[in-house]
């Protein structure tokens, strides 16, 4: 299919609207992407037509909203490659999805002196949740460190695993940079000791395609809302094998076979880990935004994205003094994070949304990334498929006023 702009920038009404009396440029979209029409539609005609839980009722409007979040599995699951469709967990996102594994695998088969290894580069929903395994557990954290680049460190990777190693948890894109790691030679190299690993595609879904059957990761984590879908709902692949040996991680209804008050039965995969009503409008809603992506082609947005990202990283470096980025080694998506001499990021960000520019400065939840470029936070635009050349040559004229405004 050929990529037509104007078609999909008419999907998202919002980017026509002005902020400040001036024209939105939607450059935020890492933290979140905006939602299509077809998206809303979806969901809107749950509530309006057949609203119902699922699972439970014999009648009608039941049975209908049942089958549509099955079918949402089932599309979700074939839109990462997933073997079988109850490897898909539904959670609230990728924070939940991590704090899932993290507590149930690592509750019941990590103990004391155990090592798990993550990444320098981060998001905080990838170190907490293991800080507090931890304290816990008494096991122990390896960080693969970051090069100058932006990169990871990936002799220091191999160096890092030994025969305490039981888990490895990094991401598959940085946030802050965009960079796409490695993450098929993590596999590997986790292969031969048989150590499981888990990727965060929050990142990485929305700009590359994802096959997690020959990514051949343990577990794969994504959320709705960076992939052109609702807030609140986001997915755990896992292996069957794994999965069907975890615990469950939360008690309530639809994760049981039966209750007694002596004893209760656990349900089979994937219901064991969608504890009480799952957010089925959200699932819905994901699977249209699926759906909506595969329409356009996950290979078309990456060449649409890589455009914007070389576009937009040429002009700021030939158009901005004391431009300096963060991250230019490798691969990466559409991220771009810099800093200007002597601006703070902050006084920039705050004056570019008063011109009517979403981006978001700080430290992106990636703090140990800050801190090993000791630097307070940087300036990010991020793009999505809605974005465009013209936006970006807009975008390089009020950073040049808020150059001069500041200096
Ligand atoms: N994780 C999101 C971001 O990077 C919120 O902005």
């Amino acid at each position: 299919m050929t990529y037509s702009i104007g078609n999909i920038r008419d999907e998202f009404p919002i980017l026509n609207r002005k902020v400040h009396n001036s024209e939105l440029i939607y450059f935020d979209n890492a933290a979140t992407t905006q939602t299509p029409l077809s998206v809303v539609k979806a969901m809107d005609e749950v509530y309006s037509c057949y609203n119902s839980n699922i699972h439970r009722g014999v009648h009608h409007l039941s049975n209908i909203s049942t089958q549509k979040f099955e079918e949402s599995r089932r599309d979700i699951a074939k839109f990462i490659n997933a073997d079988k469709e109850h490897e898909l967990i539904f959670t609230r996102g990728t924070t939940e999805s991590i704090n899932l594994v993290a507590s149930s695998f690592g509750d019941a088969f990590l103990k004391e002196g155990d090592e798990v290894i993550i990444s320098e580069m981060e998001h905080h929903s990838n170190i907490v949740p293991w800080q507090m395994l931890r304290a816990r557990k008494g096991i122990t954290l390896r960080v693969i460190p970051l090069l100058d680049d932006g990169t990871l460190d990936m002799d220091i990777f191999s160096s890092l695993i030994n025969e305490r190693t039981r888990f490895i948890s990094v991401t598959h894109v940085s946030n802050v940079t965009g960079i796409v790691n490695p993450v098929e030679d993590i596999v590997k190299e986790a292969r031969k000791y048989s150590i499981p690993v888990l990727i965060d595609g929050a990142q990485a879904v929305q700009h590359i395609k994802v096959d997690v059957k020959k990514l051949d990761c343990d577990f794969y984590v994504f959320s709705g809302h960076k992939l052109y879908g609702p807030t609140g709902i986001g997915l755990l692949y896992g292996k069957e094998e794994l999965l069907d040996k975890m615990p469950p991680w939360q008690g309530g209804g639809e994760m049981i076979k039966s209750v007694s008050f002596e004893k209760t039965l656990y349900n089979e995969l994937p219901y064991k880990f969608e504890a009480g009503t799952p957010n089925y409008v959200g699932a819905i809603g994901l699977k249209a935004a699926v759906d909506f992506i595969e329409n356009i082609g996950v290979d078309n947005i990456s060449l649409h994205e890589t455009d914007l990202l070389n576009y937009g990283r040429e002009r700021l470096q030939h158009e901005i003094q004391g431009l300096l980025f963060y991250g230019t080694g490798g691969d990466a998506t559409s991220v771009i994070s810099f800093l200007i001499k002597d601006l703070h990021p902050f006084d920039v960000g705050t004056l570019l949304d008063k011109m009517g520019v979403a981006l978001r400065t700080g430290h992106h939840c990636a703090q140990p990334f800050m801190d090993r470029y000791n630097i307070p936070g940087t300036i990010r635009i991020s793009f999505g498929v809605y974005n465009t050349h013209s936006e970006i040559d807009k975008f390089i004229g009020l950073l040049k006023r808020v150059e001069k405004l500041l200096k």
